[in-house]
């Protein structure tokens, strides 16, 4: 069971996570939401992101949902400002969406491998540029990108993520030297292999359970919660003199 902490300073912030609607992003909305952050989150799954709105509004908590492509820069920039005009500016940026779609190396074209950064990395650059000046204007933020360990691994059959997600680190440390004159903190949380929903139902086999509690220093399952922890720490001041890191959760692969 992963340990929830309180952060006093997240009640009353409005917080925007990308990817909101399932997996690591949905803990994390979950998360924020308990804290009694103000949340609004993006999400192309249009379903599954209103029935987590409403759930969420049912316990009282303060969360909008905004259906967009993050691969539309222009649709997740609208998104952004439909969600800034209901819950006021962003303290907290969650670039969390992301896809690891496998995909054969001799397959690739370049309309693929643009895609897969178009999911996987360029929206983390323009929601970044987009909510600078508001966080900056509120006299600090943070941005929290999510990377993988699955680059770290040499892992094989998706060259556009890894290499996508490789990127995620170099851009959270020039972004964090751009944003820090605005006490604007950035940080990466890099994740092993987590138990989402949609990993369980598609990646899960015997086989591939065993090569991962193999490489685990610590065994059982790394649970979406786990992720959401770490991201909610990197939000909150607690982590005030943290900066431009990357903070890798991924109980002891790499
Ligand atoms: N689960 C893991 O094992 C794992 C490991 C390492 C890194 N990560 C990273 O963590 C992040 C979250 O992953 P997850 O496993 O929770 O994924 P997930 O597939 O369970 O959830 C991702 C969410 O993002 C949304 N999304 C995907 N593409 C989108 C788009 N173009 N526009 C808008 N929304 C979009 C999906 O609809 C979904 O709700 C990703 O960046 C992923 O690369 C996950």
């Amino acid at each position: 069971m992963t340990v929830e902490a309180t952060y006093p300073d997240l009640k009353g912030r409005t917080a925007l996570v990308t990817g909101g609607a399932d997996g690591i992003g949905r803990a994390t909305v979950i998360a924020l939401a308990r804290q009694s952050a103000r949340i609004g989150f993006i999400d192309i799954a249009a379903d599954a992101g209103r029935a987590l709105e409403t759930e969420l509004r049912a316990t009282g908590a303060d969360v909008a949902f905004a259906c967009a492509d993050l691969r539309d820069i222009e649709a997740a920039l609208a998104a952004v400002d439909v969600l800034e005009a209901r819950l006021g500016p962003a303290a907290i940026l969650v670039n969390n969406a992301g896809h690891d779609e496998r995909h054969a190396f001799a397959a690739v074209t370049p309309e693929y491998w643009d895609d897969r950064f178009a999911v996987n990395l360029r929206p983390m650059m323009f929601l970044a540029q987009k909510l600078a000046p508001g966080m900056a204007a509120l006299g600090g933020g943070a941005i929290v990108n999510l990377s993988s360990t699955s680059w770290m691994k040499r892992s094989a059959d998706l060259i556009a993520y890894t290499t996508a997600k490789s990127a995620v680190i170099g851009f959270t440390r020039s972004l964090a030297r751009e944003l820090g004159k605005d006490r604007i903190r950035v940080n990466c949380v890099t994740p092993g292999w987590v138990m989402t929903p949609r990993q369980r139902a598609e990646r899960l086999t015997p086989e591939r359970w065993a090569e991962a509690q193999e490489q685990q220093a610590i065994k059982g399952a790394i649970e979406p919660e786990d992720i959401a922890a770490m991201i909610l720490f990197l939000a909150s001041n607690a982590s005030r003199m943290c900066t431009g890191q990357n903070f890798i959760v991924d109980a002891g692969s790499v």
